[in-house]
């Protein structure tokens, strides 16, 4: 089987003033000098990325985006291109995160055409797939996933370029999880469809009691954390969950 290197990333959503976002910034490069089994990856609001990147320079931990757009520059007011990203020091970017879908309206092809625009960057995709609680509760949890990755993953995908993030829409933010079944049949309906060597995260209420139970899952490569990752202090605990 592929080897493939657990990723904790935080999602930090729209959270951070300068002031906080800087300090939580140095606390995880000050414990990713500890040993760890996994990779780290920030997603600061675009307003920190240039100073965040500043503070983990040196440090290993991974600077992501939140989003991008799929055009390199024009007259899209308001928007970041993943050339932007790039320069601002990105390694990452995650596109169709589940808030950016339902609430800003992304179809599978805009997520589609993002993944492309970070391809073109340089930058690894992290997409995000999941269902809502009335898609599962109709049974349709697995159909809705695939018929996402197929609308939203270009061809050409491979481990250097693409992570996959299953994040179920219910669970985000709400404390609520799957069960650890629910959670291990969808990230293998997504194994069958991305390369072997691509890693799967979990995302949705991750946290540092539930995250040793979900990382130790076969077919679970790595966490997308939002709430938790803002305390340094459960981020890092969910990253020695790990192995
Ligand atoms: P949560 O968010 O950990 O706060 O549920 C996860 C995400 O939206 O990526």
């Amino acid at each position: 089987m592929a080897e493939r290197k657990p990723l904790v990333a935080g999602n930090w959503k729209m959270n951070g003033l300068r002031a906080d976002g800087l300090a939580l910034a140095r606390a995880v490069a000050e414990r990713a000098r500890q040993p760890h089994r996994c990779d780290l990856l920030v997603c600061p609001p675009a307003t920190l990325l240039i100073a965040v990147g500043e503070v983990l320079a040196g440090s290993g931990v991974g600077l992501g985006g939140q989003d991008c757009h799929p055009e390199p520059k024009g007259a899209f007011t308001g928007d970041i291109s993943a050339e932007m990203l790039r320069d601002a020091g990105c390694s990452h970017a995650i596109v169709g995160h589940s808030e950016r879908r339902h609430a800003c309206g992304e179809t599978d092809a805009d997520v589609r055409a993002k993944t492309l625009a970070a391809w073109r960057a340089g930058l690894v995709a992290i997409v995000c797939v999941g269902e809502t609680r009335a898609e599962r509760e109709a049974g349709r949890a697995t159909a809705l996933v695939a018929g996402q990755l197929a609308g939203s993953l270009p061809d050409g995908a491979d481990a250097g370029k693409l992570i996959v993030a299953y994040e179920p829409v219910w669970a985000i933010g709400t404390g609520l999880t799957p069960t650890l079944a629910d959670i291990a049949e969808i990230h293998a309906v997504i194994r069958t469809r991305i390369p072997a060597d691509t890693r799967i995260l979990y995302g949705g209420s991750v946290n540092p009691k539930n995250a040793g139970e979900i990382l130790a899952l076969g077919g679970v490569d790595g966490a997308l954390v939002g709430g938790a990752s803002l305390k340094a202090e459960d981020f890092w605990a969910i990253a020695q969950a790990c192995g």
